[in-house]
């Protein structure tokens, strides 16, 4: 298993703010390696940065051993790393299906659009259920659904995924969960930023547990789960996930 993702020594911030401090870390070819950490940590930023919306200000992103940093964002796209915002930002006034199409913008994807659509339909039934529907009146877990579906759409080696599971009710969190498995299965691998920890460490392979910019924990996900520094930190009695 090579690596897909390398990235070492990773400086980034906004003006003359650094939040990144030389972030390194890397995801194997077909891994689901969760980023989790605190409001503020760093994460977004992490993600901008891969993705060629935010232009580090040090260190080295390898994208399949090629160095990525030099270019935009939709030569990635070109190049298989595909981003889901934060946020979803998806087109309100446009059907499911054309925020979908919308994705598959780079010619190798287009080419391939009807074949992907199916295969975006049959992990996501609900969605061919309301292809018509306004994405503006869908529910929010309907949203994120079409949020990872237009990702997809791009044919994607790796997707990065900005906390999917936000707004979401636990049921609905389990589901996506359970569907970004199910990508992983088709051979997508996956870098994603979560503030469900422990739903997360469940799912992944590997975990980083980032804090102030810096990678203060990484190992296997399983074995995080039950780390003393975790569990104080993300399930302890006052945290999100205790209550
Ligand atoms: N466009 C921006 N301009 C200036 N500062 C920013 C900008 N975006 C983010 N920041 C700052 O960078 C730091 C890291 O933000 P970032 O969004 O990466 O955190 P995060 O780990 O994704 O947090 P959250 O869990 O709340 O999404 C924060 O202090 C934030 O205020
Ligand atoms: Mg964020």
């Amino acid at each position: 298993m090579g690596k897909l993702l390398e990235v070492t020594g990773l400086q980034a911030g906004y003006g003359m703010f650094t939040v990144l401090h030389g972030l390194s870390f890397h995801v194997n070819e077909g891994e689901i390696v969760a980023l989790v950490g605190s409001n503020g940590a760093g994460k977004t930023t992490t993600m901008r940065s891969l993705c060629g919306l935010l232009t580090p200000k040090g260190g080295q992103v390898r994208l399949g051993g090629e160095l990525s940093t030099d270019f935009k964002s939709h030569q990635l796209v070109s190049r298989g790393l595909v981003c889901v915002p934060e946020g979803r930002q998806l087109f309100a006034e446009l059907s499911v299906r054309d925020n979908l199409l919308v994705g598959a913008s780079v010619p190798h994807a287009r080419a391939l659009r009807s074949q992907t659509l199916e295969r975006v339909y049959s992990l996501f039934p609900k969605l061919s259920e309301r292809q018509t529907q306004l994405c503006g009146t869908l529910s929010g877990g309907e949203q994120q659904m079409v949020a990872i579906g237009r990702g997809l759409m791009a044919m994607p080696k790796m997707l990065l995924l900005d906390e999917p599971s936000l707004g979401l009710a636990p049921s609905i969190v389990k589901q996506l969960f359970l569907t970004v498995s199910a990508i992983r299965s088709l051979g997508v691998t996956v870098l994603i930023v979560e503030q469900n920890v422990r739903t997360v460490l469940q799912m992944a392979d590997r975990a980083y547990v980032m804090e102030n910019g810096r990678i203060e924990l990484e190992g296997n996900a399983r074995d995080l789960v039950t780390d003393p520094r975790v569990i104080e930190a993300y399930f302890g009695s006052g945290s999100k996930e205790s209550l």
